[in-house]
């Protein structure tokens, strides 16, 4: 049963739309704690446009379940998280203007840069997950550079309906298997919300999913503890129990 990695960025972007201190992501990592996260995740940007590097080091020094942090392979973040030590590194791609992660890390046409951060980051016994697309070429590569796990981009699935989302998750299921195969961790994440995450969850051996979006969302109406208690249950009690 996979466990829930709760991404607060969009509780930083709530806060740096005024400028302020509120809401702020490390009592919101507490809140998602209680309510049964098994990791916080957090981007810090090259551009710092949501997560603070005072976010990182806070969290660092308060979250006691995982902390994931997302990031480019930029030296200047590379160094950040070799001297604040998360327990956990998903490298992804990242442009300046894109709203948000936009698909997977190219491992193909980024060897050099993907093989010198991983190269700094697990010197400093971080793991490694790579965000790819369900792409055969680029799961064999992160085998190959050392990555502990890949976390497949679900963003396509989670943004098509019926036929086309089957396809996706077929796509999704088939590049699981050969994260499994290369003896990978499988995560997964984007764009899954209350509604389309099951199917995922339910993939095998699906040890991680990162979900940040819909569960801030979510939040405004029932609270940051309720939100993600009702993902956390979504993900890992089975249906047959749920509906009894
Ligand atoms: N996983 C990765 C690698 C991401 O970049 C993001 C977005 O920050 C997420 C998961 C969470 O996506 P969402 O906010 O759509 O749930």
């Amino acid at each position: 049963m996979p466990e829930l990695g709760v991404n607060m960025d969009h509780v930083a972007t709530l806060r740096q739309a005024r400028r302020t201190y509120e809401p702020d992501p490390i009592r919101a990592s507490l809140l998602a704690e209680l309510g049964g996260a098994g990791a916080i995740t957090i981007h810090l940007r090259e551009d710092r446009r949501h997560i603070q590097d005072r976010d990182l080091h806070l969290l660092r020094e308060t979250v006691h379940i995982k902390l994931n942090l997302e990031m480019s392979c930029s030296p200047e973040i590379v160094a950040i998280a070799v001297r604040v030590r998360p327990d956990q590194v998903t490298l992804v791609p990242e442009r300046p203007q894109e709203v948000t992660t936009e698909g997977g890390l190219d491992v193909v046409a980024n060897r050099e840069a993907v093989i010198r951060a991983i190269g700094e980051l697990k010197a400093a016994g971080i793991h490694i997950s790579l965000f790819l697309d369900a792409l055969p070429e680029q799961i064999a590569l992160a085998a190959e550079l050392g990555a502990d796990a890949v976390e497949l981009h679900t963003g396509q699935y989670s943004r098509s309906r019926d036929a086309t989302q089957r396809d996706e998750l077929a796509r999704l299921i088939a590049g699981g298997r050969r994260v499994r195969e290369f003896g990978m961790a499988l995560h997964g994440g984007h764009g899954l919300n209350y509604r389309n995450v099951r199917p995922v969850a339910e993939m095998e051996d699906m040890h991680e999913l990162n979900i940040g979006h819909s569960i801030v969302a979510r939040s405004v109406y029932v609270g940051l503890e309720r939100a993600v208690r009702e993902m956390v249950d979504l993900i890992t009690i089975p249906s047959a129990r749920r509906s009894q």
